[in-house]
């Protein structure tokens, strides 16, 4: 999908401007950070952001810190993710992961870094926006909140719980799914609503786009950590089944989570019946995600 790569050349670059122009930062932080953060990453939270702030008739060009904002909290997730104390995983992106090079301490401060400085980030941009400083809040209140401890946070600590107490079903992975991945997509969609000045159907329409695409990308990537290839992935595959995850694998099967699959794409797609034509980058981002590979 040509639109997605262009947008994500320009999260990529406005990223290593950022990571490039720290300053104050000790060598070994700053080398951390970067590490998983210009890692690659397929990086579409933020392409996302940036798409729905065009979509929305905003100004994307004016929404690259919030995007890179947005994919410095995701960094930060996935090096907490993989840390012993969790998911224990040794690659991630194509490398060996964060903690695996820098030993665990440092890790958690270059997942913790990351988090703070996209605080850092959001509130600056707010404040460089006197003219529009409610709505930029409120953009940075979606974002922050759906990553903490309602969203991406409280996600995480219940597909740890479940697996550490080996116990979910059906209700608890449709909360696991919203919590770890859906809300990441929701409310970077929502805040995109807000940077363009767009109302709340439409802010709406978004989250519930948002939720069917994460659940939609979540159950594919249960499904690749089965039959998908490390090499083509960067991660680590079979690491779920191993571990005694909640996935939708567990829960409903290779079949049964294929429907799901098919079942969230239909729902996303129908959420983009409010922006009609201008819906077309989202639409084909969902239908670009079938068959995924990575
Ligand atoms: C991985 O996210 C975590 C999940 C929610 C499954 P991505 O698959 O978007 O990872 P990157 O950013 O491309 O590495
Ligand atoms: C990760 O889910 C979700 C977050 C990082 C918030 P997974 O644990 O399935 O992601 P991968 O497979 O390690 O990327
Ligand atoms: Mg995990
Ligand atoms: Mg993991
Ligand atoms: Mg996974």
């Amino acid at each position: 999908m040509n639109a997605l790569k262009e947008y994500a050349a320009r999260v990529e670059k406005a990223l290593k401007a950022k990571v490039e122009g720290m300053e104050g930062v000790p060598p070994l932080l700053q080398e951390a950070m970067a590490y998983s953060l210009m890692a690659g990453g397929k990086r579409l939270r933020p392409v996302m952001l940036l798409a729905a702030v065009d979509m929305l008739g905003g100004d994307s060009g004016d929404a690259m810190d919030p995007a890179c904002a947005v994919e410095m909290i995701h960094t930060s997730s996935l090096i907490h993710d993989d840390l012993p104390g969790m998911d224990d995983d040794v690659l991630r992106r194509g490398r060996p992961t964060n903690h695996v090079v820098y030993g665990e301490g440092q890790a958690i401060l270059a997942g913790d870094g990351l988090l703070n400085w996209a605080g850092e980030i959001l509130a600056r941009d707010a404040l460089a926006h006197p003219g529009q400083l409610e709505n930029r809040v409120r953009a940075m209140e979606e974002i922050l909140r759906g990553a903490g401890p309602q969203g991406m946070m409280g996600g995480q600590c219940l597909d740890l719980s479940c697996q550490q107490e080996n116990r979910g079903g059906e209700k608890e992975l449709m909360e696991i799914q919203l919590g770890k991945t859906c809300r990441m997509f929701i409310h970077p969609l929502r805040a995109a609503g807000w940077l363009a000045g767009a109302g709340e159907a439409e802010r709406e329409a978004l989250g519930r786009y948002g939720e069917a695409f994460g659940r939609m990308f979540q159950t594919a990537d249960d499904l690749l950590d089965v039959e998908g290839s490390q090499a083509e992935l960067g991660k680590s595959v079979g690491k779920d089944a191993q571990e005694g995850k909640l996935t939708a694998v567990a829960v409903y099967g290779l079949e049964g989570a294929r429907k799901m699959v098919r079942d969230q794409m239909e729902l996303a797609l129908a959420a983009l019946e409010e922006f009609g034509q201008q819906g077309a980058f989202f639409r084909e981002l969902v239908l670009s995600m079938k068959g995924r590979k990575s």
